[in-house]
């Protein structure tokens, strides 16, 4: 039907895939929903092909915003940038006090800062939501990951819990903080998902190094689906490798070029880290695999000048390797996701938001790309302990302890065979380093001191120390 004045309970904007999923899964929650999107035939043509929804069909912005009861509410499934803000824009004038906006792009979270202030500033409500699952998930249930304020949770939450996934029947959705909260949360959930599939592509490299053919591949990461690493990435990663190309015959995965792309949330991820100190190198280690992968010139380069071992793993117990594969993933995915964790408290912290981390790794055991078994253990982890990282969980620093043995071989196979596996060997980095007594930056310290007067502390008296090094080389307090 097309629209008639204020009778459809929340609206969607953009009918790209993702939006005519979402508008789809609300519809079938009972929610009767108007759509719209900037180019007409196309807001036709869904409502055309889902006749059964009984989608409110609007073919201008303020038709679609008077089909709206209110407080208004509608969700802009538009590209993130500069087509959010047009729409908001084109909104503006449109919309009465106490309407809603909700944001479910892959908007950079400083973004979602500042155009909620805009909007708090004219009466009005942004919520940045992040929601993950993709095309499939969009429709059946994603993982949705709200901000804003409290007043307009209260009016859009329940719809998006309703269309949530669910894990054990509970909403995979949860009011994460005020304003940014939501989507840098999302942007950490991408982060880690990056981290997921670097984590993978090295395991699929080690068992290939080691002779295992792509088919068994498949059937080694079915078998892990199984155990402690089942996860929609695993599984869909026994799928990617078990497809052969209807071309040449050939498993799919030989025939695709090996240069990574990316929309950059992961980059956003690592820059966010850098800004706020936290050491998510595992993150970065995938972001810059995928730079690496996508360096034509740079590779070429190196495979003429450079030489080193073939890359060929001598195995002796192939179950014994492949079992050492597992654990050190195991392994290095807890790092990732202990990382991202740590991004998100400090995060909170910086911008004043108070995020529940257990909420947010229930929200994420199910409809996202990074749902796992793990994020159950973890979300009870967190609400069991004041974790400063989830590395102290008891459970997880047990896990840990009984895989690194593996881990470390692992690593040292592959630097010895030459298979590059910079995620593997950074997040085992990051364990070594956490749980160092002494690291060397001391040195450091005395590095800046000698060449820049930068200064030092002591391990035996308070104060900032400098050491006249060009001169009698006496130490002198700078201040306390
Ligand atoms: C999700 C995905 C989704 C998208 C990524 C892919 O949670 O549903 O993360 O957001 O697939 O944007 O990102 P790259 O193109 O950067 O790999």
């Amino acid at each position: 039907m097309s629209a008639t004045p204020a009778c459809a309970q929340i609206g969607v904007i953009g009918m790209a895939v993702m939006g005519s999923n979402l508008a789809r899964n609300l519809a079938h929650h009972g929610y009767r929903t108007a759509i719209y999107n900037r180019t007409t035939a196309t807001t036709v043509k869904v409502a055309h092909d889902f006749p059964q929804e009984g989608f409110v069909v609007a073919e201008s912005l303020p038709e679609f915003v008077a089909s709206l009861e209110r407080p208004r509410r509608m969700i802009l499934m538009v590209k993130a940038g500069v087509a959010t803000d047009a729409t908001i824009d084109a909104l503006i004038p449109l919309l009465d006090k106490d309407d809603i906006i909700v944001d479910g792009g892959n908007s950079f979270f400083q973004d979602t800062r500042r155009r909620e202030a805009r909007l708090r500033d004219l009466g009005l409500h942004f919520v940045g939501s992040g929601i993950s699952g993709g095309e499939v998930g969009a429709l059946e249930g994603p993982a949705i990951m709200p901000g804003g304020s409290q007043h307009s949770y209260h009016y859009v939450g329940r719809i998006l819990e309703d269309i949530s996934a669910k894990y054990e029947g509970e909403p995979c959705c949860a009011h994460i903080g005020p304003d940014g909260a939501g989507h840098f949360v999302k942007m950490i959930h991408n982060g880690i998902e990056y981290a997921d599939m670097q984590f993978i592509g090295e395991a699929y490299e080690l068992l290939r190094a080691a002779g295992f053919t792509t088919r068994e591949a498949a059937d080694i990461f079915a078998t892990w689906n199984t155990g402690d690493l089942s996860s929609y990435l695993i599984e869909i990663t026994a799928e990617v490798l078990r497809h052969d190309d209807p071309t040449t015959g050939l498993p799919l995965v030989d025939v695709i070029t090996d240069a990574a792309g990316m929309k950059g949330t992961g980059t956003w991820t690592v820059q966010e880290a850098l800004n706020l100190g936290v050491p998510a190198s595992t993150i970065a280690e995938a972001v810059f695999a995928r730079a690496t992968s996508s360096s034509p010139e740079l590779r070429a380069a190196g495979q003429e000048a450079l030489t080193g071992p073939d890359q060929h793993i001598e195995v002796e117990d192939r179950d014994e390797f492949t079992e050492q594969v597992r654990q050190a993933l195991w392994a290095s995915k807890v790092v990732a996701y202990a990382q991202g964790l740590d991004e998100i408290r400090v995060g909170a912290e910086e911008y004043g938001w108070s995020i529940d981390v257990a909420s947010v790794a229930r929200i994420w055991r199910a409809g996202c790309i990074i749902r796992a078994r793990l994020l159950d253990r973890i979300a009870n982890e967190y609400a069991a302990n004041h974790l400063v990282t989830l590395l102290e969980a008891p459970s997880i620093a047990e896990g840990l302890a009984q895989a690194q043995v593996s881990w470390r071989r692992v690593v040292a196979s592959a630097v010895e065979a030459g298979v590059p596996a910079p995620g593997f060997a950074s997040a085992l980095t990051y364990y070594d380093q956490v749980r160092a007594p002494r690291l060397n930056a001391a040195l450091t310290q005395g590095l800046r001191d000698f060449f820049g007067a930068h200064t030092y502390r002591r391990i035996d008296r308070p104060g900032s120390f400098h050491t006249l090094w060009s001169d009698d080389r006496s130490e002198v307090r700078v201040s306390d």
